[in-house]
């Protein structure tokens, strides 16, 4: 059974309802899957998942300059590479926003360089909910 790890980081918990859906349609797919928020993140559980999720809110000018947060920065300055010996799980962004996500994709992918293999879904919401489209790009991803 593939196996995934969806990773969180919430500041109100916008951010965090969106992982649960996709944790919740992972596992309606089959996937056995584990979903933590930065903070309570056993870095152990990463090693040999089949898929990781990895999603932070978007935080900046609104306009300009959006970036992850500090907490989900430490996270990623923390978590062991994944892709030691040229295997690594399937990667997967996601973010919440309320205007534009702008750099925030960017400067994920820049901080996670060298840990785990180039990110190949990016997904995100206003609200938290997983839209049909993110229910079909996820359903690609995992096939
Ligand atoms: C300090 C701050 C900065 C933000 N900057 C942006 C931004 O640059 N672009 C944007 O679209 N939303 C921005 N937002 C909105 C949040 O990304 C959005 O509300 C998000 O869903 C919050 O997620 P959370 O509930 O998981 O913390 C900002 C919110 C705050 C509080």
């Amino acid at each position: 059974m593939a196996r995934a790890v969806v990773v969180y980081r919430s500041r109100t918990g916008v951010t965090r309802r969106y992982a649960e859906e996709i944790s919740s349609l992972l596992r309606t797919k089959g996937v056995m899957t584990q979903l933590v928020s930065v903070g309570e993140c056993d870095m152990a559980t990463l090693a040999g998942a089949d898929f990781l999720f990895l999603g932070c809110w978007t935080s900046g000018l609104f306009v300009i300059g959006q970036h992850p947060d500090e907490p989900w920065l430490a996270f990623v300055r923390d978590m062991p590479r994944l892709d030691g010996s040229g295997v690594g799980p399937k990667v997967a962004l996601f973010t919440t926003y309320k205007l534009l996500t702008g750099s925030q994709f960017p400067r994920m992918r820049a901080a996670l360089a060298g840990k785990v293999p180039a990110p190949e879904l990016e997904l995100k919401s206003r609200d938290g909910r997983l839209s049909p489209r993110d229910d079909e790009a996820v359903e690609l991803f995992i096939s």
